[in-house]
């Protein structure tokens, strides 16, 4: 449980910034009923295997398999609403505009909670592409046209390449213009504000070593220590979604 005297700390800190970066993981989401990735007991690392289900390579061996998992994710985030974690993010961004969501999530909840600016690193589980990319990378498919079998999965009616979630997998590279544009924003942060990440996927993982490394401060915001919390200036233990809220809340207070 976070103690009042840190809470207070974050909001002067908020306060005081001109330029704030905040990248966001699967714990901002987590209060929404989005599984994490590496929690013990109900990350979905623990109970799925990401070589099979998140790599170029499992969509090749066997597309379906990988299809059907992405649409059981996307029902996931198709019921899920923002929490109040997203909902503070939003607010931030609405009273010191200019502050950048930089996201690893691939659901739309921070976008749903009113938030403008993001920034999807991992791309987004809703968009679907061609799995050739074949009229370039990336190649978009509206599905909603198209027909396919039951036991099947949509093909690309272009090339007849499968289609595929316009999302990263493993192996694979993130969009460059978005990289470029998070590695710049870290770069020039003077605040910068992890939320539920583990921080053990790079390239996402080092933004927050770009931002501190170039001077920024640093709020975490996380129920467990991760590679952050020792160099952090304020680390908040505890739920994003209990948390962020009373961080808003004390900001402006005397
Ligand atoms: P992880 O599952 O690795 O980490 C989630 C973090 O959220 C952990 O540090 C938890 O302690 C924390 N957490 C749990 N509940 C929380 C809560 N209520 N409020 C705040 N934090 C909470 O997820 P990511 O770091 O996002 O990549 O994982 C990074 C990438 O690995 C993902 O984007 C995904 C995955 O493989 C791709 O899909 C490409």
């Amino acid at each position: 449980m976070a103690d009042e005297q840190a809470i207070g700390q974050a909001a002067r800190l908020i306060e005081r910034a001109e330029r704030i970066a905040v990248l966001t993981g699967a714990g901002v989401s987590k209060e929404s009923g989005v599984p994490t990735f590496r929690d013990a007991l109900d990350g979905l690392w623990a109970r799925y295997d990401p070589q099979q289900l998140a790599t170029p390579e499992a969509f090749r061996a066997n597309p379906k398999l990988v299809w059907d998992w992405y649409e059981y994710r996307r029902s996931l985030v198709r019921q899920a609403q923002p929490n109040p974690g997203h909902v503070a993010l939003a607010q931030l961004q609405a009273r010191k505009p200019g502050t950048v969501v930089i996201t690893q999530n691939v659901d739309d909840l921070h976008e749903r909670a009113g938030s403008r600016e993001v920034l999807h690193l991992h791309g987004n589980i809703a968009g679907n592409r061609c799995f050739a990319d074949c009229r370039g990378n990336p190649t978009p498919i509206d599905i909603s046209a198209l027909d396919w079998a039951d036991d099947s999965l949509p093909a690309c009616p272009d090339c007849g390449a499968w289609v595929r979630p316009d999302i990263v997998w493993f192996g694979e590279a993130l969009p460059q213009p978005v990289l470029d544009r998070a590695f710049d924003l870290a770069q020039a942060c003077d605040l910068m504000i992890v939320v539920g990440t583990s921080g053990l996927v790079t390239p996402a993982a080092l933004l927050p070593d770009i931002a501190t490394s170039a001077g920024a401060r640093l709020i975490e915001v996380n129920p467990d220590t991760t590679r952050y919390s020792a160099h952090a200036d304020v680390k908040l233990s505890g739920g994003s979604g209990e948390l962020l809220p009373r961080v808003l809340a004390g900001w402006g207070a005397p």
